[in-house]
């Protein structure tokens, strides 16, 4: 027996795997299994009220999980998936609560790491995957970072270091409108204004270090201690990342830094502010830190 096929295992009987996706690693769970997702739930420390996004083998799924795939959304799945992007879509009525978190839409997504599709290929069904961390902390870009999130115990696939290292843009598709409730690295034409579907991972305060965290551009003088994390030239601190000016490897390389600063012996995590049109970082920094105000 592979490795896949004894995650396989696992998920039918109700267990979590940790698997890779392109964006992030998520913490997987039999979607259709109520026991499973109390799990998931559990060991996440997540509250209940919050979906979770359903991974699926391929677009030819849809149906069984969306009561109705308007054509915008199946456009959208046919030229994105697999890939970074979650299509929130109204649910069929067997969908669990604890997937949807009550509410009468469902998340959907077919991720483009090849791990994750053959495992979703063998096990058959939807699996639920939030981020592999725990509530509100910085998501995991490497098995590492799962394995710090939760030590050895759960069983983890590990597929190197994510791509694209930022969770998948969230489209809701409900609407007569589409409207993106979280930016990711696809950037989907959609109307202004906010959603009347709440995204609760959207809270203000997500994707957080240990350690207190600012924003700032031009960063302040640096005092004994810091820790930075800059993308125009690197600088001489305690701990210093450059992640250099190209957006993608920013992306790709943010959370391991967040990571690394977070867990070194700097005092507080100072970030260079980065550059406006680079929205779904900014999104995250905004969200792991305080702005710093001189
Ligand atoms: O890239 C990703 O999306 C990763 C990988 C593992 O696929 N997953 C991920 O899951 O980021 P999570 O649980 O950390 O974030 C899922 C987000 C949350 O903000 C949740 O509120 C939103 O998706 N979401 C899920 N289902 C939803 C729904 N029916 N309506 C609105 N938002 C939904
Ligand atoms: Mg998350």
């Amino acid at each position: 027996m592979d490795e896949l096929d004894r995650a396989v295992e696992i998920l039918r009987a109700g267990g979590l795997v940790a698997f890779p996706t392109e964006t992030v690693y998520g913490l997987g769970a039999d979607a259709s299994n109520p026991a499973a997702l109390h799990r998931l739930y559990a060991l996440k420390g997540r509250p209940g009220s919050h979906p979770v996004i359903v991974h699926l083998a391929g677009v030819e799924q849809l149906p069984l999980w969306a009561s109705h795939v308007p054509a915008a959304a199946q456009q959208l799945a046919e030229r994105f998936w697999p890939g970074p992007l979650t299509l929130v879509l109204p649910r069929r009525p067997e969908v669990l609560d604890q997937v949807t978190g009550g509410q009468d839409t469902v998340g959907l997504r077919v991720p483009g790491h090849p791990l994750a599709l053959a495992l979703l290929r063998r096990f058959g069904g939807g699996l639920a995957a939030p981020s592999a961390n725990r509530f509100g902390h910085i998501s995991p870009t490497r098995a590492e970072h799962v394995r710090a999130e939760f030590g050895d115990e759960l069983p983890i696939l590990d597929g190197g270091p994510c791509q694209v290292g930022l969770e998948s843009t969230i489209v809701d598709c409900t609407g007569e409108v589409l409207r993106v409730l979280r930016p990711g690295a696809i950037q989907v034409e959609a109307a202004a204004g906010s959603s009347a579907v709440r995204a609760p991972g959207t809270l203000d305060r997500h994707y957080q270090p240990g350690k207190p965290a600012f924003r700032a551009d031009p960063l302040p003088p640096l005092a004994p201690g810091d820790g930075v994390l800059t993308w125009r030239a690197p600088l001489e601190a305690t701990v210093a990342v450059h992640l250099g000016s190209d957006p993608e490897a920013y992306a790709r390389g943010l959370y391991a830094a967040l990571r690394e600063l977070d867990e070194s012996a700097c005092a507080r995590i100072l970030v260079e502010t980065p550059p406006v049109g680079w929205e779904a970082v900014s999104d995250r920094i905004r969200r792991a830190t305080t702005e710093l105000r001189s």
